[in-house]
């Protein structure tokens, strides 16, 4: 069982039996982190969109792990000239890697690099590792073919955006459960600065009288799925 572990925001490291990976490692730049970036060992970075809080340290770790950074196109392309190795990807696309498979999914969201440079469009990922799909949505807002995401994906794990005002608030994030199907949810993008200060626990009771299984994952806590 892939065993999951949430680093702050909506950055999270997956272990495999055959490799790890990191998701949006914005770590040096949140206060609320509990690892730093030069703890994480990893095979692959990757990346949703170009945006501070999510880029964060994804190019330093790839370096430093000679990790492949796994990311839309444009993004992954800005990454290789800043001298990361990359494998670039695009939405509806998926491939085999020898961790496991991995398909980028929409996102309705922007995507720029801190120092302004346009990354493209950003993406969720549907990563299937040792049998088990985990979906992270990347920063979003709430969207109906999530309805199909989950008529077509039997998704294990669901890391959602709670946050509101950049993503999906409480409300969206509770029907985007209803739409996923997934066996479990966990919030994400919550309280790192102060516009995004939801409490996450108020999904869960939400998301539990619905009847889905949901969680708050504390930051540097791990669960197997
Ligand atoms: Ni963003
Ligand atoms: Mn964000």
């Amino acid at each position: 069982m892939p065993r999951l572990t949430y680093l702050g925001h909506a950055a999270f490291l997956v272990e495999g039996s055959k490799a790890s990976i990191v998701i949006d490692p914005f770590l040096s730049g949140n206060p609320l982190a509990t690892v730093r970036p030069q703890e994480i060992k990893v095979d692959y970075v990757l990346l949703t969109h170009g945006h501070g809080d999510h880029l964060g340290d994804g190019i330093e770790i790839a370096k430093a792990n000679k990790a492949t950074i796994v990311a839309p196109n444009e993004l992954a392309l800005y990454c290789s000239s800043k001298g990361a190795q990359i494998h670039p990807m695009h939405i509806g696309g998926a491939h085999e890697f020898p961790f496991g498979r991995v398909k980028l999914t929409i996102a309705h969201h922007g995507s720029v690099a801190p120092d302004g440079t346009y990354t493209g469009n950003p993406c969720g990922f549907l990563v299937t590792m040792d049998g088990k799909t985990l979906y992270h949505t990347g920063d979003t807002g709430l969207f109906y073919d999530m309805k199909l995401i989950g008529e077509m994906n039997q998704i294990d794990l669901a890391v959602l955006p709670i946050g509101d005002n950049f993503t999906m608030g409480i409300e969206d994030a509770v029907k985007a459960a209803e739409f996923l199907r997934a066996r479990m949810y966990i919030p994400m993008h919550f309280k790192t600065f102060e516009v995004i200060d939801v409490e996450p626990a108020e999904f869960v009771k939400q998301a539990e009288a619905r009847g889905h299984k949901a969680r708050v994952l504390p930051i540097g806590e791990s669960l197997e799925y």
